[in-house]
């Protein structure tokens, strides 16, 4: 699949994620084989406003191309502008967050609204193509309700009227949010009525996943969410498992370590020690997976606000591991990915 110059085949993307996707996350994310990764959605508002907040999230790594800034508005007008300020960060591309299910954002006829109101969806992104030099593509839902499931009309319009160059369909209703099964069938409806590449959204959690989505659907590329907070070595394993059909083994202990420090020293460069350190702890979950007593040592990094207290913690739970012996690091609550690697 091709997005302008971006060309990638049987992709595996990180998803757009308030407060997951910044910076740090995303350049992490490229380093283990994410093919494309996305900042969280980013304010039309503030960035027209010249809100920090909302200018911070453009800044761009140089090595985490290719990388498409996300923004999300209801006005045209704001839409537009904001677009050109995105532009000027130079991303890959330009995407436009139509599936935000959360109140604030709907109030303000934003995100999932657009589900309500298609001709201004497809409006929108017929004005952001036009207005700017960059491919755009939309993030959306199937629909408002399992009542209103508009998808395979509402991609034909987003290519033929708007232009777009690609689609990302979270395989949920917006009065779903993020529970219950994504459905994917949709998907393969909508690949048949449209040329434009389709990015598979929605419970993309395991290697397995991303083959079964392809396989099913026909799908261009899959673009991982929540499964990268739990496990951020997905992407490396996910591209490992469609290359070869291989489980990749297990990250070992000192490399779980090592990036989570690193990671860590990122988001505090990039955010400041007080924040960084805070908004972390959702990861460790993640970093530490499956192995012996992870419960503790999280339980104790989870109080810290400094990243030296981090640091020595983690190096003090290494060693102990190590003393332990290398056979019995891992708890016994494996995944089935899990189980499948170990046994490499
Ligand atoms: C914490 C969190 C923040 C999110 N923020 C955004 C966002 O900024 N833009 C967006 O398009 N979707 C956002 N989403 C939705 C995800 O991109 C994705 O569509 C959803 O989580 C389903 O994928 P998954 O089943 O792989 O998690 C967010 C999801 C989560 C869990």
């Amino acid at each position: 699949m091709k997005i302008g110059t971006v060309e990638v085949e049987q992709g595996v993307f990180l998803a757009p994620m308030e407060e997951v996707s910044d910076l740090p996350f995303r350049v992490l994310c490229r380093n283990l084989g994410a093919d494309i990764v996305y900042t969280e959605f980013i304010s039309s508002e503030g960035l027209v406003r010249d809100a920090w907040r909302s200018v911070k999230k453009l800044t761009l790594h140089e090595n985490e191309h290719p990388v498409a800034i996300q923004i999300f508005g209801g006005n045209l007008d704001v839409m537009k502008e904001a677009a050109l300020i995105a532009e000027a960060s130079e991303p890959d591309f330009l995407d436009i967050n139509c599936g935000c299910w959360v109140k604030n954002v709907v109030a303000r006829s934003a995100g999932a609204a657009l589900l309500k109101e298609p001709d201004t969806m497809v409006t929108m992104a017929k004005t952001l193509v036009d207005a700017v030099k960059l491919p755009v593509t939309v993030k959306t839902r199937l629909g408002w309700d399992k009542n209103s499931i508009i998808i395979v009309d509402l991609a034909k319009r987003l290519e033929q009227e708007a232009g777009i160059a690609a689609l990302a369909i979270h395989c949920r209703t917006r009065d779903m949010g993020h529970e219950g099964a994504a459905d994917w069938s949709w998907v393969e409806k909508v690949k048949q009525a449209v040329n434009i590449p389709i990015i598979l959204n929605g419970d993309v959690n395991t290697p397995e996943d991303c083959r079964r989505a392809f396989d099913m659907t026909g799908c261009d590329a899959v673009m991982v969410g929540r499964a990268a907070i739990t496990n951020p070595f997905i992407f490396r394993q996910a591209k490992t498992y469609l290359r070869t059909g291989e489980f990749e083994a297990s990250p070992s202990l000192q490399e779980r370590i090592d990036l989570c420090l690193q990671h860590l020293r990122h988001s505090v460069a990039f955010k400041g020690e007080g924040l960084a350190v805070r908004e972390f702890r959702k990861f460790y979950s993640g970093y530490l997976k499956g192995l012996y007593d992870a419960s503790s040592v999280r339980r104790d990094i989870m109080r810290y606000d400094s990243f030296a207290q981090v640091e020595e913690r983690l190096w003090l739970y290494h060693a102990q591991l190590l003393e332990r012996g290398n056979a019995e690091h891992y708890s016994a609550e494996l995944t089935e990915y899990e189980e499948h690697a170990m046994a490499v």
